[in-house]
């Protein structure tokens, strides 16, 4: 197969940038039977990253794998304000890592901190071992952190299943049909999994430890601080003794 011939299919197929997703699988893979396989992945529908096995995160390039959750963009918004929140971070966490997008790149902009990552699925956390940086512990949420580094995370950060159960059919379906629903579905309320984490604030965070997540504008809780905004998504932080109070009263 050409170039030429794998953008007409690309974008036969419905993809909108169909030159620039031909040229990262002719960037990845080198013989014409693998180019080819790549192609009729992508037009069948699965996420290009999970294709070509890598995704362009921050400062980072994030190891993929097919089903495990395609790092957003949007995420990146994390970065900035939880790296100005807490420059001097001693203990990173990133909750729920996936294939390490958050934690990789807080990595590299904290280069003095130590960073870990969590992650309940088996195949995202072996992609982020491959995408390296941090250390990666299997399990849920806190607990699946070593019991070492309790009261000891000076900046947690996350970016949660959110997507309220109901509403999962909104998910672009290239997504929908290639990414598990644990990493998207936040149950009825697409908050059930910000809960479990702000259960375990206090324990876990330092005393002027936060955790730094995002949220669409409608999800976040009154009182809550907003670190930045950007179209319907906001960056908040949580800090250990307020997080539950500010809980208490949601905006809904
Ligand atoms: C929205 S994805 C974000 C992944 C990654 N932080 C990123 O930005 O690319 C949420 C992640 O949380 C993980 N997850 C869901 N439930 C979890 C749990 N109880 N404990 C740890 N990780 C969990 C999912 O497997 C998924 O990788």
């Amino acid at each position: 197969m050409e170039l030429a011939e794998a953008v007409v299919a690309l974008r036969a197929a419905g993809c909108v940038h169909a030159e620039d997703e031909a040229a990262a699988i002719w960037s990845t893979f080198a013989t014409a039977e693998s180019r080819a396989g790549a192609v009729a992945s992508r037009a069948g529908g699965m996420p290009l990253e999970q294709v070509v096995g890598w995704a362009e995160f921050g400062p980072v390039r994030v190891a993929l794998a097919p089903g495990v959750f395609v790092p957003r963009r949007r995420a990146e918004a994390i970065l900035a304000p939880a790296v100005s929140l807490r420059p001097s971070a001693r203990v990173v966490v990133d909750l729920g890592c996936g294939a390490g997008a958050l934690a990789a790149s807080l990595a590299a902009l904290l280069p003095g901190a130590e960073v870990h990552g969590v992650e309940l699925d088996p195949v995202a956390a072996a992609c982020a071992r491959r995408t390296g940086g941090f250390e990666v512990h299997d399990g849920s949420w806190w607990s699946g952190l070593p019991a070492s580094l309790t009261g000891r995370v000076d900046l947690a950060v996350a970016y949660l299943p959110h997507v309220p159960t109901a509403r999962l059919d909104d998910v672009h379906p290239d997504f929908r049909a290639h990414e598990p629903a644990l990493s998207v579905d936040g149950g009825p309320d697409g908050l059930d999994p910000l809960r479990e984490v702000l259960a375990g604030l206090d324990a876990w965070l330092s005393p002027d430890g936060v955790l730094v997540t995002l949220l669409e504008r409608d999800q976040v809780p009154t009182g809550a601080r907003v670190l930045a905004e950007e179209d319907d998504d906001v960056v908040v932080a949580f800090e250990p003794r307020r997080a539950q109070s500010c809980w208490a009263s949601p905006t809904t």
